[in-house]
Protein backbone atom coordinates (compact mmCIF):
# COMPACT_ATOMS: atom_id res chain seq x y z
CA UNK A 1 0.00 0.00 0.00
CA UNK A 2 1.03 3.69 -0.78
CA UNK A 3 2.58 5.18 1.87
CA UNK A 4 2.96 8.69 2.49
CA UNK A 5 6.65 9.94 3.63
CA UNK A 6 7.60 13.24 4.74
CA UNK A 7 11.25 14.50 3.36
CA UNK A 8 12.52 17.67 4.00
CA UNK A 9 15.21 17.62 1.06
CA UNK A 10 14.90 21.70 1.40
CA UNK A 11 17.61 21.16 4.37
CA UNK A 12 19.47 19.67 2.43
CA UNK A 13 21.91 16.42 3.90
CA UNK A 14 22.66 16.20 7.77
CA UNK A 15 24.93 13.03 7.67
CA UNK A 16 27.43 12.77 4.70
CA UNK A 17 29.92 10.04 4.58
CA UNK A 18 32.80 9.92 1.74
CA UNK A 19 34.82 7.00 0.31
CA UNK A 20 38.02 9.00 -0.07
CA UNK A 21 39.66 7.69 -3.33
CA UNK A 22 42.39 8.77 -5.61
CA UNK A 23 45.36 9.20 -3.75
CA UNK A 24 47.53 7.04 -5.43
CA UNK A 25 46.81 7.93 -8.27
CA UNK A 26 46.81 11.84 -7.37
CA UNK A 27 51.07 11.26 -6.08
CA UNK A 28 51.58 8.87 -9.19
CA UNK A 29 50.60 11.70 -11.49
CA UNK A 30 53.25 13.82 -9.77
CA UNK A 31 55.81 11.12 -10.05
CA UNK A 32 55.53 10.69 -5.98
CA UNK A 33 55.02 7.42 -3.49
CA UNK A 34 52.04 7.05 -3.22
CA UNK A 35 51.96 7.80 0.80
CA UNK A 36 52.74 11.29 -0.61
CA UNK A 37 48.96 11.27 -1.96
CA UNK A 38 47.68 10.07 1.52
CA UNK A 39 49.58 13.09 2.86
CA UNK A 40 47.45 15.16 0.42
CA UNK A 41 44.46 14.14 1.06
CA UNK A 42 44.92 13.99 5.17
CA UNK A 43 44.96 18.16 4.79
CA UNK A 44 41.55 17.73 2.45
CA UNK A 45 39.73 16.10 5.61
CA UNK A 46 40.17 19.24 7.63
CA UNK A 47 39.02 21.21 5.21
CA UNK A 48 35.56 18.98 4.28
CA UNK A 49 35.04 18.89 7.98
CA UNK A 50 35.57 22.98 8.31
CA UNK A 51 32.91 23.04 5.47
CA UNK A 52 30.03 21.44 7.07
CA UNK A 53 28.64 23.89 9.32
CA UNK A 54 27.87 26.21 6.87
CA UNK A 55 26.61 23.48 4.17
CA UNK A 56 24.16 22.43 7.40
CA UNK A 57 26.20 19.23 7.70
CA UNK A 58 25.98 17.75 11.44
CA UNK A 59 27.91 14.13 10.81
CA UNK A 60 30.82 13.69 8.41
CA UNK A 61 32.06 10.21 8.16
CA UNK A 62 34.99 9.02 6.17
CA UNK A 63 36.61 6.02 5.17
CA UNK A 64 40.06 6.16 5.79
CA UNK A 65 41.30 2.18 5.92
CA UNK A 66 39.46 -0.69 5.25
CA UNK A 67 39.59 -3.99 6.61
CA UNK A 68 40.59 -5.32 3.01
CA UNK A 69 43.35 -2.50 2.70
CA UNK A 70 45.89 -5.07 4.73
CA UNK A 71 46.55 -6.33 1.26
CA UNK A 72 48.64 -3.52 0.35
CA UNK A 73 52.30 -3.39 0.55
CA UNK A 74 54.01 -3.63 3.87
CA UNK A 75 55.07 0.32 3.20
CA UNK A 76 52.01 2.01 2.34
CA UNK A 77 50.12 0.16 5.77
CA UNK A 78 52.49 1.18 7.85
CA UNK A 79 52.79 4.70 6.31
CA UNK A 80 49.07 4.68 6.57
CA UNK A 81 49.19 4.11 10.42
CA UNK A 82 51.73 6.51 10.94
CA UNK A 83 49.93 9.09 9.40
CA UNK A 84 46.85 8.34 11.39
CA UNK A 85 49.23 8.79 14.54
CA UNK A 86 50.67 11.71 14.02
CA UNK A 87 46.86 13.18 12.05
CA UNK A 88 45.91 12.72 15.64
CA UNK A 89 48.94 14.22 17.29
CA UNK A 90 48.63 17.16 14.91
CA UNK A 91 44.67 17.40 15.08
CA UNK A 92 43.34 16.60 18.55
CA UNK A 93 43.81 20.12 19.77
CA UNK A 94 42.77 21.81 17.10
CA UNK A 95 39.35 19.32 16.30
CA UNK A 96 38.37 19.91 19.77
CA UNK A 97 38.62 23.57 20.23
CA UNK A 98 36.41 23.77 16.66
CA UNK A 99 33.89 21.95 18.30
CA UNK A 100 34.39 18.87 16.33
CA UNK A 101 33.19 15.57 18.32
CA UNK A 102 35.44 12.38 16.97
CA UNK A 103 34.60 9.31 16.53
CA UNK A 104 36.22 5.98 15.68
CA UNK A 105 34.24 3.06 13.49
CA UNK A 106 35.62 -0.26 12.59
CA UNK A 107 37.73 -3.26 14.60
CA UNK A 108 40.50 -1.83 16.60
CA UNK A 109 41.46 -5.48 17.52
CA UNK A 110 44.12 -5.77 14.52
CA UNK A 111 44.94 -1.75 15.55
CA UNK A 112 48.36 -1.55 16.99
CA UNK A 113 47.68 -0.03 21.01
CA UNK A 114 49.23 3.25 20.56
CA UNK A 115 46.85 3.99 17.70
CA UNK A 116 44.23 2.74 19.76
CA UNK A 117 45.19 4.76 22.77
CA UNK A 118 45.51 8.14 20.70
CA UNK A 119 42.25 7.47 19.15
CA UNK A 120 40.24 6.54 22.63
CA UNK A 121 42.26 10.14 23.93
CA UNK A 122 40.40 11.70 21.20
CA UNK A 123 36.96 10.05 21.54
CA UNK A 124 37.10 11.46 25.00
CA UNK A 125 38.44 14.50 24.46
CA UNK A 126 36.15 15.49 21.98
CA UNK A 127 32.94 13.91 23.45
CA UNK A 128 31.60 16.65 24.90
CA UNK A 129 31.54 18.70 21.51
CA UNK A 130 28.39 18.83 18.91
CA UNK A 131 29.50 21.32 16.20
CA UNK A 132 30.33 18.50 13.82
CA UNK A 133 30.19 14.98 14.29
CA UNK A 134 33.25 13.39 12.74
CA UNK A 135 33.25 9.41 12.26
CA UNK A 136 36.12 8.24 10.95
CA UNK A 137 36.50 4.72 9.76
CA UNK A 138 39.43 2.66 10.53
CA UNK A 139 39.81 -1.20 10.01
CA UNK A 140 36.46 -0.68 8.65
CA UNK A 141 34.45 -3.21 6.37
CA UNK A 142 30.63 -3.06 6.38
CA UNK A 143 30.50 -6.80 6.41
CA UNK A 144 33.01 -7.59 9.11
CA UNK A 145 30.83 -4.73 11.27
CA UNK A 146 27.48 -6.63 10.67
CA UNK A 147 29.05 -10.24 11.44
CA UNK A 148 30.87 -8.85 14.56
CA UNK A 149 27.15 -6.87 15.50
CA UNK A 150 25.66 -10.87 14.55
CA UNK A 151 28.42 -12.59 16.65
CA UNK A 152 27.57 -9.62 19.99
CA UNK A 153 23.63 -10.48 19.44
CA UNK A 154 24.20 -14.17 19.30
CA UNK A 155 26.34 -14.02 22.82
CA UNK A 156 23.72 -11.83 24.19
CA UNK A 157 20.41 -14.73 23.41
CA UNK A 158 23.09 -17.56 24.15
CA UNK A 159 23.52 -15.76 27.77
CA UNK A 160 19.25 -15.50 28.05
CA UNK A 161 19.79 -11.28 28.00
CA UNK A 162 17.94 -11.26 24.55
CA UNK A 163 15.24 -13.93 23.05
CA UNK A 164 16.06 -14.27 19.20
CA UNK A 165 11.99 -13.03 18.78
CA UNK A 166 13.28 -10.26 19.90
CA UNK A 167 15.97 -10.02 16.76
CA UNK A 168 14.75 -7.54 14.01
CA UNK A 169 16.38 -4.72 12.10
CA UNK A 170 16.02 -2.17 15.27
CA UNK A 171 18.08 -4.23 17.25
CA UNK A 172 20.63 -5.52 15.25
CA UNK A 173 21.15 -1.98 14.58
CA UNK A 174 22.41 -1.48 18.22
CA UNK A 175 24.79 -3.90 17.62
CA UNK A 176 26.82 -2.23 15.20
CA UNK A 177 29.67 0.20 15.15
CA UNK A 178 27.37 3.59 14.34
CA UNK A 179 24.75 2.94 16.81
CA UNK A 180 24.71 6.62 18.10
CA UNK A 181 24.70 7.99 14.57
CA UNK A 182 21.80 8.76 11.81
CA UNK A 183 22.07 6.55 8.45
CA UNK A 184 24.05 8.98 5.90
CA UNK A 185 21.72 10.74 3.63
CA UNK A 186 24.42 11.12 1.32
CA UNK A 187 27.62 9.31 0.18
CA UNK A 188 29.90 10.42 -1.79
CA UNK A 189 32.90 8.93 -3.55
CA UNK A 190 35.78 10.31 -5.19
CA UNK A 191 38.12 9.53 -8.55
CA UNK A 192 35.39 7.98 -10.67
CA UNK A 193 35.04 4.79 -9.54
CA UNK A 194 31.09 3.74 -8.70
CA UNK A 195 32.02 1.00 -6.31
CA UNK A 196 30.69 1.20 -2.50
CA UNK A 197 33.66 -1.16 -1.83
CA UNK A 198 32.41 -2.34 1.40
CA UNK A 199 31.66 0.94 3.19
CA UNK A 200 28.27 1.45 5.66
CA UNK A 201 26.23 -1.59 3.76
CA UNK A 202 23.75 -1.76 6.06
CA UNK A 203 23.65 2.13 6.66
CA UNK A 204 23.36 3.17 3.45
CA UNK A 205 20.48 1.20 2.23
CA UNK A 206 18.71 4.30 1.56
CA UNK A 207 21.37 6.60 0.89
CA UNK A 208 21.74 8.69 -2.42
CA UNK A 209 25.18 8.37 -3.84
CA UNK A 210 27.34 10.65 -5.71
CA UNK A 211 30.07 9.96 -7.35
CA UNK A 212 32.54 12.36 -8.57
CA UNK A 213 35.51 12.17 -10.68
CA UNK A 214 37.77 14.46 -8.84
CA UNK A 215 40.89 13.01 -7.03
CA UNK A 216 40.11 13.15 -3.11
CA UNK A 217 43.14 15.19 -3.03
CA UNK A 218 41.65 17.66 -5.47
CA UNK A 219 38.72 18.18 -3.72
CA UNK A 220 37.95 20.71 -2.10
CA UNK A 221 35.26 22.65 -0.27
CA UNK A 222 33.79 24.63 -2.91
CA UNK A 223 33.35 21.36 -4.56
CA UNK A 224 31.93 19.99 -1.63
CA UNK A 225 29.53 22.70 -1.28
CA UNK A 226 28.34 21.96 -5.07
CA UNK A 227 27.76 18.34 -4.59
CA UNK A 228 25.72 18.56 -1.16
CA UNK A 229 23.57 21.30 -2.45
CA UNK A 230 22.47 19.21 -5.56
CA UNK A 231 21.42 16.74 -2.87
CA UNK A 232 18.50 19.20 -2.35
CA UNK A 233 17.24 18.47 -5.68
CA UNK A 234 16.57 15.05 -5.13
CA UNK A 235 13.49 13.11 -3.95
CA UNK A 236 14.00 10.21 -1.56
CA UNK A 237 11.31 7.86 -0.96
CA UNK A 238 12.46 5.21 1.38
CA UNK A 239 10.36 2.64 -0.72
CA UNK A 240 7.09 4.10 -0.55
CA UNK A 241 4.95 6.74 -3.25
CA UNK A 242 4.34 9.97 -2.68
CA UNK A 243 1.55 11.19 -2.60
C1 LIG B 1 42.14 5.61 -1.15
O1 LIG B 1 42.98 6.10 -2.17
C2 LIG B 1 42.56 6.17 0.12
C3 LIG B 1 42.96 5.45 1.20
C4 LIG B 1 43.01 3.99 1.23
C5 LIG B 1 43.41 6.11 2.42
C6 LIG B 1 42.58 7.28 2.85
C7 LIG B 1 43.36 8.10 3.77
C8 LIG B 1 43.41 9.45 3.76
C9 LIG B 1 42.60 10.31 2.90
C10 LIG B 1 44.33 10.19 4.64
C11 LIG B 1 44.13 10.10 6.08
C12 LIG B 1 42.77 10.30 6.59
C13 LIG B 1 42.53 10.69 7.86
C14 LIG B 1 41.15 10.72 8.40
C15 LIG B 1 43.61 11.11 8.73
P1 LIG B 1 43.83 5.06 -2.99
O2 LIG B 1 45.14 4.92 -2.32
O3 LIG B 1 43.06 3.79 -3.13
O4 LIG B 1 43.98 5.79 -4.35
P2 LIG B 1 44.08 5.10 -5.78
O5 LIG B 1 42.74 4.45 -6.03
O6 LIG B 1 44.35 6.24 -6.69
O7 LIG B 1 45.20 4.12 -5.72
Amino acid sequence: MAKEVQTDQAKGPEHVAIIMDGNGRWAQMRGRPRLFGHHAGARRVREIVEACPAQGVKYLTVFAFSTENWKRTQTEVAGLMKLFRRYILRESRDLYESGVRVRFIGDRVRLDDKLVNLMDELELLTSGNDRVHLTIALNYGGRDEVTRAAKRLAYEIETGKLSYKDVDAETLSRFLDTHVLPDPDLVIRTSGEARISNFLLWQSAYSEYEFIDTLWPDFTAEEFARVVGSYGARDRRFGAVKV
